[in-house]
């Protein structure tokens, strides 16, 4: 039988109300629902959950895509256990697949990609001063604290964690508790006080506009994170802008300018201290859905290259546009880091930017990779949803 029909049940998730051979591909529909999708048997195959064809605990395949045969097809179609099992029997050699309805209906809603994660995009007038701030003993105290801490970093793109120990080593304690410091040219978990040594602009006292750091690596930082360890005069207070909220700013208002925005790869390069680093990216970068993926910019590190003329001209308007906004006081918020008081930001989100300052300052930080703080996230969702340690 090339169908299956499910009875009601009150198996979790989603049941399988039908499966039927439509066309070469397996078409599955759900119950109390109108989603209906079509799989094609080689990829059903691909995708079997047997623990011979999927390792149970670390997901990886243990099929062997490549003897799969191009024309497989099912001779029959079963559902078990309710309706949240489809069961394929394959008319070549009679073997068995086994798939779960949540990962099929999974697949159906989503092709397996990962939405973006929910944000709250922020202006000066709707963040105010309610930055989103957390006490150290509670992030340090354990998973839950920590789960807190990094969800108001990806609603917000930064928070700040109040009463940590101003030094060097609680600070790294604090990167530490989330992911590896990441090794790059500047070293790992760093600080630095006004210090030419390096070919860099955040090393002297002078204003540095907003950016995002490392435009010019494949792999930006993920996120940075900044403790203010000693200072000693006035001015340099950090500023950061929602890069998202101007994105989606020029996107509502200047279509135009966001199409060269998010197409046009800009490159970027970084030289001196025996290295020359050189990458491009979008100044806004897109999802597989149209959703804000990251945001490049650092107009000191731009390297040079060309487009068509009448192309140049429209990179040109877009880039000051995107440049008036993030330097536009209506989408800027101003914070003074003190010792004592951390700043976590997603260095592919939030731009960053310093006033001048006059005076003693002292800071240190770290990077942390994208993939390692989105992993933890995971993590401790998992453990706090009652899943365990993936
Ligand atoms: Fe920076």
């Amino acid at each position: 039988m090339l169908a299956a029909t499910g009875r009601e049940s009150s198996s979790r998730g989603a049941p399988i109300r039908h499966a039927v051979v439509v066309d070469g591909e397996i078409e599955v529909s759900w119950q109390n629902s109108g989603v209906t999708a079509r799989f094609s048997p080689f990829w059903l195959r691909d995708h079997c959950h047997t623990p011979e064809s999927l390792h149970p605990d670390t997901l990886q395949r243990q099929v062997d895509t490549f003897s799969i045969p191009t024309d497989i097809a099912p001779e029959r179609l079963e559902l078990a256990d309710g309706g949240s099992t489809l069961r394929v029997i394959w008319s070549h050699d009679g073997s068995v697949s086994i798939l779960p309805s949540d990962f099929l209906r999974g697949m159906a809603e989503t092709s397996g990609r990962i939405a973006a994660p929910r944000r709250r995009l922020w202006d000066r007038a709707s963040m105010q001063r309610n930055f989103p701030i957390m006490e150290h003993t509670e992030i340090a105290s354990g998973d839950p604290g920590l789960l807190r801490w990094l969800s108001m970093v990806e609603e917000h793109g930064f928070a700040l964690a109040s009463g940590v120990p101003d030094t060097l080593e609680a600070t790294q304690q604090l990167v530490e508790r989330i992911g590896y410091v990441r090794e790059t040219i500047f070293g790992g978990m760093w600080d630095f006080t006004a210090n030419l040594a390096f070919k860099d602009t955040a090393y002297t006292s002078a204003a540095i506009g907003p950016h995002t750091d490392g435009t010019y690596s494949f792999d930006s930082p993920g996120y940075q994170m900044f403790h203010c360890l000693q200072f000693d005069g006035t001015g340099g207070e950090s500023t950061l802008v929602d890069g998202f909220k101007v994105a989606d700013q020029i996107r509502r208002a200047d279509p135009l300018a966001f199409e060269v925005l998010s197409t046009v790869k800009v490159p970027a390069q970084y030289l001196g201290d025996g290295v020359h680093l050189r990458a491009e990216h979008p100044v806004i970068a897109l999802d597989h859905n149209g959703d804000f993926a990251q945001i490049a910019y650092n107009n000191y590190d731009r390297a040079p290259f060309s487009l068509a003329p009448t192309r140049m001209a429209a990179f040109y308007r877009a880039l000051k546009l995107f440049n008036e906004l993030i330097n536009d006081p209506a989408y800027e918020i101003t914070m003074r880091l003190e010792p004592g008081t951390a700043l976590l930001f997603d260095n592919w989100r939030t731009l960053h930017g310093r006033r001048a300052y006059q005076g003693y300052r002292k800071l240190c930080g770290a990077y942390l990779n994208k993939e390692d703080v989105e992993s933890k996230l995971r993590v401790l969702r998992a453990v706090a949803g009652g899943g365990g340690t993936p």
